[in-house]
């Protein structure tokens, strides 16, 4: 297959507000795709529709060749997802929060086991796999969650901001891994609000403004198109526009009860 993600005008709304406006990409076989875009542009929600988290208001979307709204369980057994939030339970130990969602991915016990002793040596958690999850820094926590996301050697992987809150030393340990996921075959898709990072790991990048599509390149590219030394910073601020973005403007728009 050529693409492993194809969205065709991806829409999604709450109430009066559109979150993502007909949102038409396709990603590549193998790529390091980054999504890019001011907070609130519409980058989690898009990710969201493409793992079938939420339902497109309307549009249509693909995750290897299967469309998220009929076959959404087809495409949660091919993906792998880190959210913002991670996903663990804080009184069970790491390896047992590993167990639970491995067998929830339906992996047999010896598989597991032998995955899990193997993904808490690559992520150096090994020596904290009996202490619960509750009491591990923000860095270990996300490392813990790529080993669970590994666990079921998904081909396609999804990650929302992998990278925030964390610490240079972490930050560089994770973009290696996903680099290493990468070159073992995984499309990926990512958020960052990092440029240098989506510079760095991105083969190509979308840009989100307002729910649109403003553009969608390789880095280099869109660098080139705006001068010699432009960065990406320089591509971002060009197609976003540098006024902040604040609740003030939606609201407006889409007002909230109680509010
Ligand atoms: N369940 C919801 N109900 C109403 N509005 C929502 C809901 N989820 C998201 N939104 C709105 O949709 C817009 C897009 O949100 P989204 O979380 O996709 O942005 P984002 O690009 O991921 O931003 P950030 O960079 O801050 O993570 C925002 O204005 C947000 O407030
Ligand atoms: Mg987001």
């Amino acid at each position: 297959m050529e693409y492993s993600i194809v969205a065709d005008k991806l829409t999604k709304k709450f109430g009066d507000f559109t979150a993502d406006n007909a949102i038409s990409l396709k990603v590549k076989d193998g790529e390091i795709f980054g999504i890019l875009g001011p907070n609130g542009a519409g980058k989690t929600t898009l990710i969201s529709m493409l793992t079938t988290l939420i339902k497109p208001t309307s549009g249509h979307a693909y995750v290897l060749g299967h469309d998220v709204m009929k076959d959404a369980l087809e495409v949660r057994k091919s993906i792998g997802v880190i959210t913002e939030k991670v996903t663990m339970y804080p009184p069970l130990t790491a390896e047992e929060n590993l167990m639970f969602f491995g067998r929830l991915y339906g992996i047999n016990k010896k598989d597991l086991e032998q995955r899990i002793n193997k993904g808490l040596e690559e992520f150096q958690l090994s020596k904290f796999r009996k202490r619960p999850v509750g009491t591990f820094s923000l860095g270990m926590k996300r490392r813990l969650d790529l080993v669970r996301v590994l666990l079921n050697e998904p081909k396609v992987f999804f990650l929302d901001e992998p990278t925030v809150g964390l610490d240079p030393i972490t930050v560089s340990f994770i973009k290696k891994k996903i680099r290493d996921i990468n070159k073992k075959g995984s499309t990926i898709i990512l958020t960052t609000h990092i440029m240098q990072d989506a510079d760095e790991l991105s083969d190509r990048v979308a840009l989100i403004d307002h729910g649109n599509l403003m553009v969608c390149d390789t880095p280099r590219n869109l660098k080139k198109k705006l001068g010699k030394n432009a960065t990406l910073e320089d591509v971002f601020i060009h197609y976003a526009g540098a006024e902040l973005r604040d609740e003030t403007e939606k609201m407006s728009l889409a007002p909230r009860r109680g509010m």
